[in-house]
């Protein structure tokens, strides 16, 4: 049984393998519309979230499967005081397969580890969002051809940011990509994803303060929210949170062929003005993340067997 906790735990081919499934199933999605029938997803969230939560539950209906699950810690026996690993073991008995957000770090590894079904993190704090990489990947993909050859600007949070770090993580992965990481000091990427996965990957990056000294040599720019929710105190953010707004002006310096990126949701760091542009690819980058959540859940519940290797890489 495979989960899917952080990027690595799909190699390069298979993440290639499921990217390509979710094109297939993208042209011609009446072709899988019963595939699960009879299964049932759990989302597991005790976290907000309106697309992941939502898209895994259309990806699974889209299927032919059924969906189950919560949508808050209060909604759920966490308010009671139940641990992680007793939820998973019950939700075993009720779901073949379990999507999971949680507020702390390494939940859904905790989870994994109990579970007799495939786990899925569906973001666990500040730490890592797999699936939304796999989205991002699928994007870019489609408006670049492929995953390679870019200079990739990641923008804003990238301290707290989740889905930055599995980003990160996993486009180190791929050949000629250059990083620029474009944040204020106080919310710099961490010292382990710059230490232990860019260093030692031999992929240039740098780090800069100002949006618009790096905007023309961009192919790829990835905004992000300041994540509210991770601070310690409301003064910290309330003087962070505009850190980075890209108006059509800012947009103006950048290639023609941009790709503007946004995991969602926006609340000031884009201009609505911004999403008339052509290279404003955010909407289409969450209905993407649809076809990616279905060719997920086919390969996890191996109804797909030529995606996943039958043993992953270990924990
Ligand atoms: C992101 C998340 O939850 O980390 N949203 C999402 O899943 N699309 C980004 C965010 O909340 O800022």
């Amino acid at each position: 049984m495979r989960h899917l906790i952080d990027p690595l735990d799909f190699t390069r081919e298979e993440t290639d393998r499921l990217l390509g499934l979710a094109e297939t199933i993208m042209d011609k999605p009446s072709e899988y519309a019963h595939r699960c029938a009879g299964k049932i997803l759990a989302t597991l969230f005790f976290e907000p979230s309106t697309r992941t939560r939502l898209s895994f539950e259309s990806a699974m209906l889209r299927l032919g499967g059924q969906v189950l699950g919560f949508s808050s810690a209060q909604s759920s026996s966490a308010a009671k005081g139940e641990s992680v690993a007793d939820t998973i073991r019950m939700i075993s008995g009720y779901a073949d397969i379990a999507a999971m957000r949680h507020f702390k770090e390494g939940a859904p590894f905790v989870a994994a580890r109990y579970s007799r079904i495939p786990v899925v993190n569906a973001g666990d704090g500040g730490h890592q969002h797999p699936t939304q990489t796999l989205t991002d990947l699928f994007t870019i993909r489609r408006c670049r051809g492929k995953v390679g050859d870019l200079t990739i600007g990641l923008c804003g949070d990238l301290k707290f940011g989740r889905t930055v770090h599995s980003l990160i993580k996993s486009l180190v992965r791929y050949e000629g990509i250059r990083f620029v990481l474009i944040s204020p000091e106080e919310l710099r990427t961490p010292g382990y994803i710059l230490k232990e996965v860019l260093g030692p990957s031999g992929h240039p990056f740098t780090e800069v303060r100002r949006m618009e000294e790096v905007m023309p040599e961009l192919d790829v720019l990835y905004m992000t929210r300041v994540q509210r929710e991770r601070f310690f105190n409301e003064e910290d953010y309330v003087r962070l949170k505009d850190s980075y707004i890209l108006t059509p002006e800012k947009l103006r310096m950048g290639k023609a062929d941009l790709a503007v990126l946004h995991p969602l949701p926006r609340v000031n760091e884009i201009d609505q003005q911004v999403d008339q542009d052509p290279r404003a690819l955010y909407f289409q980058q969450a209905r993407g993340g649809v076809f990616v959540r279905m060719a997920l859940i086919l390969s996890l519940l191996g109804l797909e067997p030529d995606i996943l290797e039958k043993e992953g890489e270990p924990c």
